[in-house]
Protein backbone atom coordinates (compact mmCIF):
# COMPACT_ATOMS: atom_id res chain seq x y z
CA UNK A 1 0.00 0.00 0.00
CA UNK A 2 1.45 3.21 -0.89
CA UNK A 3 -0.74 5.40 0.88
CA UNK A 4 -0.39 8.93 0.02
CA UNK A 5 -1.46 10.34 2.62
CA UNK A 6 0.46 8.55 5.40
CA UNK A 7 2.16 11.17 7.28
CA UNK A 8 5.70 9.68 8.62
CA UNK A 9 8.30 11.60 10.74
CA UNK A 10 11.85 10.53 10.68
CA UNK A 11 14.29 11.49 13.47
CA UNK A 12 17.94 11.58 13.41
CA UNK A 13 20.47 13.90 14.53
CA UNK A 14 22.54 13.49 11.49
CA UNK A 15 21.13 15.87 8.60
CA UNK A 16 22.94 13.90 5.74
CA UNK A 17 20.62 10.04 6.63
CA UNK A 18 17.31 12.80 7.56
CA UNK A 19 18.31 14.10 3.79
CA UNK A 20 18.48 10.98 1.93
CA UNK A 21 15.93 9.12 4.01
CA UNK A 22 13.36 12.30 3.26
CA UNK A 23 13.83 11.93 -0.18
CA UNK A 24 13.72 8.36 -0.53
CA UNK A 25 10.08 8.49 1.10
CA UNK A 26 8.83 10.78 -0.71
CA UNK A 27 9.37 9.78 -3.86
CA UNK A 28 6.96 6.73 -2.80
CA UNK A 29 4.46 9.20 -2.37
CA UNK A 30 4.56 9.44 1.41
CA UNK A 31 3.97 13.11 3.56
CA UNK A 32 7.15 13.07 5.30
CA UNK A 33 8.51 15.53 8.14
CA UNK A 34 11.99 15.53 10.06
CA UNK A 35 13.55 16.01 13.11
CA UNK A 36 17.34 16.75 14.35
CA UNK A 37 16.47 16.18 17.85
CA UNK A 38 14.05 14.21 20.25
CA UNK A 39 12.57 17.44 21.75
CA UNK A 40 11.75 18.59 18.04
CA UNK A 41 10.55 15.07 17.66
CA UNK A 42 8.11 15.34 20.50
CA UNK A 43 6.91 18.91 19.71
CA UNK A 44 5.78 18.13 16.36
CA UNK A 45 3.69 15.33 17.66
CA UNK A 46 1.92 17.69 19.70
CA UNK A 47 0.37 18.66 17.13
CA UNK A 48 0.78 16.40 14.50
CA UNK A 49 -0.56 12.96 14.16
CA UNK A 50 2.16 10.91 12.18
CA UNK A 51 1.60 6.92 11.12
CA UNK A 52 5.34 6.08 11.37
CA UNK A 53 8.06 7.14 13.36
CA UNK A 54 11.37 6.52 12.65
CA UNK A 55 13.95 7.21 14.98
CA UNK A 56 17.45 6.75 15.38
CA UNK A 57 18.47 5.36 18.79
CA UNK A 58 21.97 6.77 19.11
CA UNK A 59 21.14 10.95 19.35
CA UNK A 60 23.18 13.52 21.20
CA UNK A 61 20.54 14.50 23.49
CA UNK A 62 17.40 12.36 24.12
CA UNK A 63 18.08 9.01 22.70
CA UNK A 64 15.79 6.96 20.80
CA UNK A 65 14.33 5.30 23.07
CA UNK A 66 12.69 7.94 25.21
CA UNK A 67 11.30 9.40 21.77
CA UNK A 68 9.60 5.83 21.70
CA UNK A 69 8.23 6.46 24.84
CA UNK A 70 6.96 9.36 24.63
CA UNK A 71 5.47 8.87 21.29
CA UNK A 72 3.74 5.41 22.63
CA UNK A 73 2.27 7.49 25.46
CA UNK A 74 1.37 10.85 23.32
CA UNK A 75 0.01 9.41 20.21
CA UNK A 76 -0.49 5.25 20.84
CA UNK A 77 -1.93 4.74 17.17
CA UNK A 78 1.59 5.69 15.73
CA UNK A 79 3.71 3.05 14.17
CA UNK A 80 7.17 3.20 15.58
CA UNK A 81 10.38 1.87 13.82
CA UNK A 82 14.02 2.28 15.55
CA UNK A 83 17.09 2.10 13.79
CA UNK A 84 19.55 0.74 15.86
CA UNK A 85 23.55 0.90 16.01
CA UNK A 86 25.39 -2.40 14.51
CA UNK A 87 25.32 -4.89 16.65
CA UNK A 88 23.58 -3.76 19.60
CA UNK A 89 20.92 -6.52 19.54
CA UNK A 90 19.41 -5.89 23.10
CA UNK A 91 18.77 -2.40 22.31
CA UNK A 92 16.64 -3.73 19.37
CA UNK A 93 14.65 -5.93 21.71
CA UNK A 94 14.15 -3.62 24.54
CA UNK A 95 12.85 -1.55 21.57
CA UNK A 96 10.40 -3.86 20.86
CA UNK A 97 9.40 -4.71 24.23
CA UNK A 98 8.40 -0.83 24.84
CA UNK A 99 6.38 -0.98 21.62
CA UNK A 100 7.96 -0.35 18.80
CA UNK A 101 6.78 -1.93 15.78
CA UNK A 102 10.55 -2.92 14.32
CA UNK A 103 13.72 -2.36 14.10
CA UNK A 104 16.41 -1.84 11.96
CA UNK A 105 19.89 -2.48 12.58
CA UNK A 106 22.85 -0.52 10.68
CA UNK A 107 24.20 -0.19 8.14
CA UNK A 108 20.92 -0.61 6.45
CA UNK A 109 19.44 -0.61 2.47
CA UNK A 110 17.51 1.74 1.75
CA UNK A 111 14.81 -0.85 0.37
CA UNK A 112 14.42 -2.30 4.09
CA UNK A 113 13.05 1.31 5.46
CA UNK A 114 11.11 1.25 2.27
CA UNK A 115 9.59 -2.41 3.02
CA UNK A 116 9.54 -2.13 6.88
CA UNK A 117 7.42 1.40 6.62
CA UNK A 118 5.32 -0.66 3.87
CA UNK A 119 4.46 -3.23 6.60
CA UNK A 120 3.31 -0.79 8.86
CA UNK A 121 0.97 0.83 7.21
CA UNK A 122 -0.42 -2.22 5.78
CA UNK A 123 -0.62 -3.32 9.27
CA UNK A 124 -1.96 -0.18 10.70
CA UNK A 125 -5.06 -0.40 8.02
CA UNK A 126 -5.81 -3.74 9.09
CA UNK A 127 -6.23 -3.31 12.19
CA UNK A 128 -8.85 -0.23 11.72
CA UNK A 129 -10.27 -2.18 9.38
CA UNK A 130 -10.73 -4.98 11.68
CA UNK A 131 -11.83 -2.36 14.70
CA UNK A 132 -14.64 -0.83 12.54
CA UNK A 133 -15.98 -3.91 11.06
CA UNK A 134 -16.13 -5.60 14.65
CA UNK A 135 -17.51 -2.47 15.99
CA UNK A 136 -20.02 -1.80 13.63
CA UNK A 137 -21.56 -5.55 13.41
CA UNK A 138 -21.41 -5.42 17.43
CA UNK A 139 -23.50 -2.28 17.24
CA UNK A 140 -25.80 -3.26 15.29
CA UNK A 141 -26.86 -6.29 15.99
CA UNK A 142 -26.54 -6.38 20.22
CA UNK A 143 -29.77 -6.89 21.41
CA UNK A 144 -30.30 -3.48 22.34
CA UNK A 145 -31.11 -3.11 19.15
CA UNK A 146 -33.70 -4.80 18.90
CA UNK A 147 -36.41 -3.03 19.68
CA UNK A 148 -39.53 -3.63 21.20
CA UNK A 149 -41.32 -4.11 24.83
CA UNK A 150 -44.41 -5.79 24.42
CA UNK A 151 -44.36 -8.98 26.54
CA UNK A 152 -43.90 -11.40 23.09
CA UNK A 153 -40.55 -9.54 22.52
CA UNK A 154 -39.75 -9.31 25.98
CA UNK A 155 -39.60 -13.36 26.14
CA UNK A 156 -37.90 -13.38 23.41
CA UNK A 157 -35.08 -11.52 24.57
CA UNK A 158 -34.82 -13.79 27.46
CA UNK A 159 -34.22 -17.19 24.91
CA UNK A 160 -31.62 -15.22 23.15
CA UNK A 161 -30.16 -14.70 26.72
CA UNK A 162 -30.37 -18.59 27.63
CA UNK A 163 -29.89 -19.81 24.41
CA UNK A 164 -27.00 -17.49 22.88
CA UNK A 165 -23.67 -19.12 24.19
CA UNK A 166 -25.58 -23.19 23.80
CA UNK A 167 -24.47 -24.83 20.55
CA UNK A 168 -28.38 -25.85 20.24
CA UNK A 169 -30.05 -25.80 16.71
CA UNK A 170 -32.87 -22.99 17.02
CA UNK A 171 -35.81 -22.74 14.63
CA UNK A 172 -36.99 -19.54 14.08
CA UNK A 173 -40.69 -19.20 13.20
CA UNK A 174 -42.49 -15.38 11.86
CA UNK A 175 -44.04 -14.18 8.80
CA UNK A 176 -42.01 -11.92 6.68
CA UNK A 177 -40.49 -8.82 7.84
CA UNK A 178 -40.74 -9.79 11.48
CA UNK A 179 -37.38 -9.92 12.66
CA UNK A 180 -36.49 -13.47 12.25
CA UNK A 181 -32.45 -12.45 10.42
CA UNK A 182 -32.04 -9.89 13.19
CA UNK A 183 -33.01 -12.43 16.16
CA UNK A 184 -30.57 -15.04 14.40
CA UNK A 185 -28.16 -12.70 13.92
CA UNK A 186 -28.49 -11.38 17.59
CA UNK A 187 -28.22 -14.77 19.07
CA UNK A 188 -24.72 -15.27 17.20
CA UNK A 189 -23.58 -11.84 17.94
CA UNK A 190 -24.43 -12.18 21.61
CA UNK A 191 -22.47 -15.97 21.92
CA UNK A 192 -19.12 -16.90 22.04
CA UNK A 193 -19.30 -17.34 18.59
CA UNK A 194 -18.97 -13.81 17.77
CA UNK A 195 -15.40 -13.76 16.64
CA UNK A 196 -16.14 -16.49 13.80
CA UNK A 197 -18.51 -15.55 10.84
CA UNK A 198 -22.20 -15.76 10.61
CA UNK A 199 -23.18 -16.92 7.09
CA UNK A 200 -26.86 -16.42 6.14
CA UNK A 201 -28.65 -18.64 3.58
CA UNK A 202 -31.22 -18.55 1.49
CA UNK A 203 -32.71 -22.01 0.84
CA UNK A 204 -35.48 -20.38 -1.26
CA UNK A 205 -33.21 -18.99 -3.76
CA UNK A 206 -30.80 -21.61 -4.27
CA UNK A 207 -31.35 -23.93 -7.34
CA UNK A 208 -32.06 -27.48 -6.50
CA UNK A 209 -29.16 -28.68 -8.56
CA UNK A 210 -26.87 -26.77 -7.11
CA UNK A 211 -28.15 -26.71 -3.24
CA UNK A 212 -26.21 -29.65 -2.13
CA UNK A 213 -22.61 -28.50 -3.08
CA UNK A 214 -23.33 -25.03 -2.06
CA UNK A 215 -23.82 -26.32 1.28
CA UNK A 216 -21.42 -29.26 1.21
CA UNK A 217 -18.91 -27.94 -1.32
CA UNK A 218 -17.62 -30.17 -3.95
CA UNK A 219 -14.44 -31.69 -5.15
CA UNK A 220 -12.55 -31.28 -8.64
CA UNK A 221 -14.16 -33.19 -11.15
CA UNK A 222 -17.71 -33.84 -8.51
CA UNK A 223 -19.12 -32.72 -11.82
CA UNK A 224 -18.96 -30.73 -15.21
CA UNK A 225 -17.92 -27.19 -14.01
CA UNK A 226 -16.61 -28.35 -10.98
CA UNK A 227 -13.09 -27.13 -11.62
CA UNK A 228 -11.26 -27.17 -8.70
CA UNK A 229 -12.13 -28.22 -5.14
CA UNK A 230 -14.62 -26.02 -2.97
CA UNK A 231 -15.53 -25.85 0.32
CA UNK A 232 -19.42 -25.30 0.88
CA UNK A 233 -20.66 -22.80 3.40
CA UNK A 234 -21.41 -25.14 5.84
CA UNK A 235 -17.44 -25.14 5.88
CA UNK A 236 -16.77 -21.39 5.53
CA UNK A 237 -19.32 -21.09 8.73
CA UNK A 238 -16.33 -23.40 11.12
CA UNK A 239 -16.87 -21.82 14.20
CA UNK A 240 -19.64 -19.44 13.68
CA UNK A 241 -23.55 -19.50 12.58
CA UNK A 242 -24.99 -20.90 9.80
CA UNK A 243 -28.36 -19.21 9.61
CA UNK A 244 -30.47 -21.29 6.87
CA UNK A 245 -33.70 -18.93 5.37
CA UNK A 246 -36.77 -20.15 4.28
CA UNK A 247 -35.77 -23.98 5.68
CA UNK A 248 -39.23 -25.38 3.99
CA UNK A 249 -37.53 -25.29 0.76
CA UNK A 250 -34.79 -27.77 1.29
CA UNK A 251 -34.76 -30.79 -1.07
CA UNK A 252 -35.47 -34.01 0.91
CA UNK A 253 -32.00 -35.30 -0.29
CA UNK A 254 -31.01 -32.44 1.25
CA UNK A 255 -32.63 -32.35 4.27
CA UNK A 256 -31.23 -35.95 4.69
CA UNK A 257 -27.40 -34.88 4.34
CA UNK A 258 -28.42 -32.12 6.65
CA UNK A 259 -29.60 -34.50 9.04
CA UNK A 260 -26.65 -36.37 8.93
CA UNK A 261 -24.18 -33.38 9.78
CA UNK A 262 -26.58 -32.53 12.77
CA UNK A 263 -25.80 -35.66 13.94
CA UNK A 264 -22.61 -36.76 13.25
CA UNK A 265 -20.88 -33.07 13.09
CA UNK A 266 -19.34 -34.54 9.85
CA UNK A 267 -19.49 -33.25 5.90
CA UNK A 268 -18.80 -34.58 3.62
CA UNK A 269 -17.98 -32.38 0.27
CA UNK A 270 -19.95 -33.94 -3.36
CA UNK A 271 -17.49 -36.75 -4.71
CA UNK A 272 -15.91 -36.43 -1.83
CA UNK A 273 -14.99 -39.78 0.39
CA UNK A 274 -13.04 -37.55 3.55
CA UNK A 275 -15.54 -36.81 6.35
CA UNK A 276 -14.03 -33.66 7.76
CA UNK A 277 -15.05 -32.35 11.07
CA UNK A 278 -17.05 -29.21 11.10
CA UNK A 279 -18.15 -26.83 14.36
CA UNK A 280 -21.40 -25.00 13.39
CA UNK A 281 -24.43 -23.50 15.03
CA UNK A 282 -27.58 -23.55 13.05
CA UNK A 283 -29.93 -21.34 13.07
CA UNK A 284 -32.99 -22.45 11.05
CA UNK A 285 -35.81 -19.75 9.83
CA UNK A 286 -39.23 -20.00 8.12
CA UNK A 287 -42.13 -18.05 6.96
CA UNK A 288 -45.06 -20.81 6.61
CA UNK A 289 -45.70 -23.37 9.24
CA UNK A 290 -43.49 -26.81 8.60
CA UNK A 291 -46.36 -29.17 9.73
CA UNK A 292 -48.14 -29.10 7.02
CA UNK A 293 -45.20 -29.91 4.78
CA UNK A 294 -44.36 -32.93 6.57
CA UNK A 295 -47.74 -33.96 6.14
CA UNK A 296 -47.28 -33.43 2.40
CA UNK A 297 -43.91 -35.43 2.84
CA UNK A 298 -41.95 -32.63 1.57
CA UNK A 299 -40.23 -32.12 5.06
CA UNK A 300 -38.68 -34.92 7.14
CA UNK A 301 -40.38 -34.82 10.10
CA UNK A 302 -36.90 -36.40 12.26
CA UNK A 303 -34.84 -33.19 10.82
CA UNK A 304 -37.92 -31.10 11.88
CA UNK A 305 -37.65 -32.52 15.49
CA UNK A 306 -33.62 -31.90 15.09
CA UNK A 307 -34.18 -28.41 14.09
CA UNK A 308 -37.08 -27.70 16.75
CA UNK A 309 -34.36 -28.19 20.22
CA UNK A 310 -35.31 -24.49 21.04
CA UNK A 311 -38.26 -22.65 18.48
CA UNK A 312 -38.98 -18.79 18.62
CA UNK A 313 -41.99 -17.47 17.53
CA UNK A 314 -42.16 -14.17 16.34
CA UNK A 315 -45.63 -12.32 16.34
CA UNK A 316 -46.65 -10.17 13.76
CA UNK A 317 -46.76 -6.78 14.38
CA UNK A 318 -50.11 -6.38 14.57
CA UNK A 319 -50.50 -8.89 17.61
CA UNK A 320 -48.11 -6.24 19.57
CA UNK A 321 -48.87 -2.59 19.24
CA UNK A 322 -47.58 -0.89 21.66
CA UNK A 323 -44.03 -1.63 19.88
CA UNK A 324 -45.40 0.36 16.52
CA UNK A 325 -44.61 3.62 18.21
CA UNK A 326 -41.47 2.49 19.58
CA UNK A 327 -40.50 1.07 16.43
CA UNK A 328 -41.67 4.29 14.27
CA UNK A 329 -39.63 6.15 16.73
CA UNK A 330 -36.48 4.28 15.84
CA UNK A 331 -36.22 4.53 12.73
CA UNK A 332 -37.47 8.14 12.22
CA UNK A 333 -34.28 9.33 14.39
CA UNK A 334 -32.13 6.91 11.98
CA UNK A 335 -33.29 8.22 8.45
CA UNK A 336 -33.14 11.94 9.92
CA UNK A 337 -29.84 11.42 10.89
CA UNK A 338 -29.18 9.36 7.53
CA UNK A 339 -30.65 11.84 5.40
CA UNK A 340 -29.50 14.52 7.82
CA UNK A 341 -32.85 15.68 8.30
CA UNK A 342 -34.45 17.42 11.76
CA UNK A 343 -37.64 15.30 12.45
CA UNK A 344 -38.51 15.56 15.82
CA UNK A 345 -41.79 13.33 15.89
CA UNK A 346 -45.00 11.87 14.57
CA UNK A 347 -47.96 14.02 14.76
CA UNK A 348 -50.77 11.92 17.52
CA UNK A 349 -52.59 11.46 14.51
CA UNK A 350 -50.36 10.19 12.20
CA UNK A 351 -49.14 7.57 15.46
CA UNK A 352 -52.95 6.64 15.54
CA UNK A 353 -52.89 5.70 12.20
CA UNK A 354 -49.56 3.67 12.25
CA UNK A 355 -50.72 1.89 15.12
CA UNK A 356 -53.95 0.70 13.59
CA UNK A 357 -52.72 -0.12 10.32
CA UNK A 358 -52.31 -4.18 10.05
CA UNK A 359 -48.93 -4.15 8.64
CA UNK A 360 -48.66 -7.15 6.15
CA UNK A 361 -45.66 -6.81 5.43
CA UNK A 362 -44.56 -6.03 9.15
CA UNK A 363 -41.45 -4.27 10.32
CA UNK A 364 -39.90 -3.99 7.21
CA UNK A 365 -43.27 -2.29 5.81
CA UNK A 366 -42.92 0.06 8.60
CA UNK A 367 -39.22 0.63 8.18
CA UNK A 368 -39.93 1.18 4.73
CA UNK A 369 -43.14 3.53 5.38
CA UNK A 370 -41.03 5.65 7.77
CA UNK A 371 -38.11 6.15 5.40
CA UNK A 372 -40.08 7.62 2.87
CA UNK A 373 -41.69 9.69 5.30
CA UNK A 374 -38.62 11.41 6.09
CA UNK A 375 -37.36 11.45 2.22
CA UNK A 376 -40.67 13.38 1.42
CA UNK A 377 -41.32 16.01 4.51
CA UNK A 378 -39.55 19.04 4.89
CA UNK A 379 -41.09 19.85 8.10
CA UNK A 380 -39.61 18.58 11.63
CA UNK A 381 -43.49 16.48 12.24
CA UNK A 382 -44.57 13.51 10.24
CA UNK A 383 -48.16 14.07 9.28
CA UNK A 384 -50.65 11.58 8.03
CA UNK A 385 -49.94 13.14 4.31
CA UNK A 386 -46.52 12.19 4.37
CA UNK A 387 -47.93 8.51 4.69
CA UNK A 388 -49.07 6.26 1.55
CA UNK A 389 -52.52 6.36 0.69
CA UNK A 390 -53.10 2.52 1.39
CA UNK A 391 -52.96 3.30 5.73
CA UNK A 392 -55.61 5.81 5.32
CA UNK A 393 -57.62 3.73 3.10
CA UNK A 394 -57.78 0.48 5.38
CA UNK A 395 -57.97 2.46 8.27
CA UNK A 396 -60.80 4.16 7.35
CA UNK A 397 -62.49 0.91 5.73
CA UNK A 398 -62.25 -1.05 9.23
CA UNK A 399 -64.82 2.02 10.50
CA UNK A 400 -64.72 3.75 13.49
CA UNK A 401 -62.83 2.14 16.01
CA UNK A 402 -62.83 2.43 19.60
CA UNK A 403 -59.83 3.59 20.91
CA UNK A 404 -58.01 0.82 23.13
CA UNK A 405 -57.30 3.61 26.05
CA UNK A 406 -60.71 3.74 28.47
CA UNK A 407 -61.54 7.47 27.68
CA UNK A 408 -64.25 9.95 29.20
CA UNK A 409 -67.26 10.61 27.34
CA UNK A 410 -66.86 14.10 26.48
CA UNK A 411 -63.32 12.59 24.86
CA UNK A 412 -64.99 10.27 22.68
CA UNK A 413 -67.81 12.87 22.08
CA UNK A 414 -65.65 15.67 20.57
CA UNK A 415 -63.38 12.69 18.32
CA UNK A 416 -66.74 11.55 17.03
CA UNK A 417 -67.99 15.18 16.05
CA UNK A 418 -64.16 15.71 14.50
CA UNK A 419 -64.93 12.54 12.35
CA UNK A 420 -68.48 13.46 11.33
CA UNK A 421 -67.09 16.80 10.00
CA UNK A 422 -64.40 15.01 8.63
CA UNK A 423 -66.74 12.84 6.24
CA UNK A 424 -69.01 15.85 5.47
CA UNK A 425 -66.42 18.22 4.18
CA UNK A 426 -66.57 20.60 7.07
CA UNK A 427 -70.05 21.03 6.90
CA UNK A 428 -71.41 21.69 10.16
CA UNK A 429 -74.76 21.80 9.20
CA UNK A 430 -74.99 18.52 7.34
CA UNK A 431 -72.87 17.42 10.76
CA UNK A 432 -75.01 18.51 13.08
CA UNK A 433 -78.20 16.83 11.22
CA UNK A 434 -76.23 13.78 11.21
CA UNK A 435 -75.22 13.89 15.18
CA UNK A 436 -78.76 15.13 15.68
CA UNK A 437 -77.49 18.13 17.78
CA UNK A 438 -78.01 21.69 17.31
CA UNK A 439 -75.18 23.63 15.83
CA UNK A 440 -74.20 25.54 19.15
CA UNK A 441 -73.92 22.48 21.01
CA UNK A 442 -71.89 21.56 18.01
CA UNK A 443 -69.90 24.43 18.23
CA UNK A 444 -69.23 24.00 22.18
CA UNK A 445 -68.24 20.34 21.64
CA UNK A 446 -65.82 21.54 19.59
CA UNK A 447 -64.32 24.29 21.65
CA UNK A 448 -63.36 21.83 24.48
CA UNK A 449 -60.53 21.50 25.55
N1 LIG B 1 -37.49 -5.65 16.61
C1 LIG B 1 -36.87 -4.95 15.66
N2 LIG B 1 -36.17 -3.85 15.97
C2 LIG B 1 -35.55 -3.12 15.02
N3 LIG B 1 -35.55 -3.43 13.72
C3 LIG B 1 -36.24 -4.52 13.34
C4 LIG B 1 -36.93 -5.33 14.28
N4 LIG B 1 -37.49 -6.37 13.61
C5 LIG B 1 -37.17 -6.20 12.32
N5 LIG B 1 -36.41 -5.11 12.14
C6 LIG B 1 -35.91 -4.60 10.84
O1 LIG B 1 -36.87 -4.94 9.86
C7 LIG B 1 -36.26 -5.43 8.66
C8 LIG B 1 -36.72 -6.86 8.38
O2 LIG B 1 -36.15 -7.73 9.34
P1 LIG B 1 -35.56 -9.16 8.93
O3 LIG B 1 -34.89 -9.11 7.62
O4 LIG B 1 -34.80 -9.67 10.08
O5 LIG B 1 -36.94 -9.94 8.78
P2 LIG B 1 -37.23 -11.41 8.25
O6 LIG B 1 -38.25 -11.98 9.16
O7 LIG B 1 -35.97 -12.15 8.08
O8 LIG B 1 -37.90 -11.08 6.86
P3 LIG B 1 -38.13 -12.05 5.57
O9 LIG B 1 -39.08 -13.12 6.01
O10 LIG B 1 -38.73 -11.12 4.59
O11 LIG B 1 -36.79 -12.57 5.20
C9 LIG B 1 -34.77 -5.33 8.89
O12 LIG B 1 -34.29 -4.13 8.35
C10 LIG B 1 -34.64 -5.32 10.40
O13 LIG B 1 -33.49 -4.63 10.81
MG1 LIG C 1 -35.12 -12.91 6.21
Amino acid sequence: MNSPSAHLLIVDDDQITLDLLKEVLTKEGYQVYTALSGEEAISLGMDHLFDVVITDVRMREMDGMEVLKSFKKMSPDSSIIVITAFGSMETAIEAIREGAFDYISKPFRLEEIRLTVKRALEQKRILEENKLFRQELLEKYQIKNVVGRSPQMLQIYKTIAKVADSKSTILIYGERGTGKELIARSIHYNSNRNHRPFIPVDCASLVETLMESELFGHVRGAFTGAHSTKKGLIEEADGGTLFLDEIGNLSLSVQAKLLRFLQEHEIKRVGGTENIKVDVRIIAATNQPLEPLIKANKFREDLFDRLNVVSISIPPLRERKEDIPLLANHFLRRFSEENQKNISHFSPETLELLTEYSWPGNVRELEHTIERAVILTNRPVILPEDLPKKIFEEVKETGFKFPEKLLPLKEIEKRYVLKVLEETGGNKKKASEILGIDRTTLYRILERE
